[in-house]
Parts: structure tokens; C-alpha cells; sequence
């Protein structure tokens, strides 16, 4: 089972995410996705939210973010950005692995900068197919992890294919 990092930790390290997000804007990234107003997303690892709040702008309030994080600061940074900014289709998830959400309910899943740091990667991956749609998307970084690592990690199971490479991410297809 998973612990969270200690509370400075987390705060030191959402500290470093406002410069990141400054000089790589995480819309950057969900553009390459090709996200659509109404979608349902998962942002798995959402740490403060960078990404769950741009997807969450992206989607509108037709669609839908699932914020999930191990932390409870985390948690909490999420809630009280959307609340600081009205956003209202956001809801937060606490939780180490299981995500409580229906199968087969979601259009995009984002795990980023999350992966590496799993101790069982493979029943995360599982509860991720679980939840998604079919033929839907896994876009997925880790700058802790090779090409290589990542493709056969992520595939080893077959429950996800490479879909392609884009500039920051890698887009796997639920199998
Ligand atoms: C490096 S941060 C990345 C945050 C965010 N995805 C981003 O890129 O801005 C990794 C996050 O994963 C969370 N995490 C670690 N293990 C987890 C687990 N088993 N389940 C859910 N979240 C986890 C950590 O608490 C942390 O917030």
C-alpha cells in the first residue's frame, strides 16, 4: 500500500509545479489529447491540480474532472483553487488506487508524474482500464521513466496499446 509524502515535501514540491507550470502551461499538454467539451476526466496523481483544473476548463460544465490524489493537501489545493476560481465539475478523490467511479464511464485518463512512484503500477492500471471507455485514452508522462520503460510498462498486460508519441505525452488506447 502507498503512503503520501510528508506535508513539506508536498508543499516544497507544489511550490516547484507554479514555476513548471509558468514555463510549460499544462493546457500545453491536454491540447495534444484532443480533450472535447463534455468529456469525463480522470487526473490521476493530480498532486495540486495543475492539470485537473485546465482539463476542467477545457471540458466545461457539460463535462466532467476527477481529481485523485493520495494526499489530502492535495485534496484540499484542488478544492480551493476551483472554489477561489468558480469552477463547479470538479470532485475530488482520495484515495491510493481505487477510484470508486463506474466502469466504463470515462473518456481520458492523465497520469502524470505519478507512475514512478507506484508500488503496484499493474493494479493501477487495472482500476484505470476498469473505469475507462472503450478505445479511450490514457495520456501519460513520467520524466522518471525511458521510452522504453514506459511503452513496455504500460503494455505489458495488454490492457492498454500505444497509440502514438506527441511532444509531451504518450497517448495509450484502452485494449
Ligand atoms: C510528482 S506529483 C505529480 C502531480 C501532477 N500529476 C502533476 O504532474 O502536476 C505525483 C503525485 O502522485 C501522488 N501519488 C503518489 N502515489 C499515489 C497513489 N498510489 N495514488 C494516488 N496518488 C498518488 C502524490 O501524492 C503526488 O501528488
Amino acid at each position: 500500500m502507498d503512503k503520501p509524502i510528508s506535508n513539506i515535501h508536498f508543499k516544497f514540491m507544489s511550490f516547484g509545479f507554479k514555476f513548471r507550470d509558468l514555463l510549460r502551461p499544462p493546457k500545453n499538454k491536454l491540447n495534444e489529447i484532443g480533450i472535447k467539451p463534455g468529456f469525463h476526466i480522470l487526473d490521476y496523481g493530480c498532486g495540486p491540480g495543475s492539470y485537473s483544473i485546465a482539463a476542467a476548463q477545457l471540458v466545461g460544465n457539460s463535462g466532467k474532472v476527477y481529481a485523485l490524489d493520495i494526499h489530502p493537501l492535495g485534496i484540499e489545493r484542488v478544492q480551493d483553487i476551483a472554489s477561489k476560481k468558480g469552477i463547479r465539475n470538479i470532485e475530488t478523490i482520495c484515495s491510493d488506487c481505487a477510484t470508486g467511479l463506474e466502469d466504463g464511464n470515462i473518456d481520458v485518463v492523465l497520469l502524470y508524474d505519478t507512475f514512478h512512484d507506484l508500488m503496484d503500477p499493474d493494479v493501477v492500471l487495472k482500476e484505470l482500464h476498469r473505469i475507462l471507455k472503450p478505445n479511450s485514452i490514457l495520456s501519460f508522462s513520467d520524466h522518471h521513466m525511458k521510452k522504453g520503460e514506459i511503452v513496455s510498462e504500460i503494455t505489458k498486460k495488454t490492457l492498454f496499446k500505444l497509440s502514438r508519441k506527441e511532444k509531451r505525452s504518450y497517448i495509450f488506447l484502452k485494449v
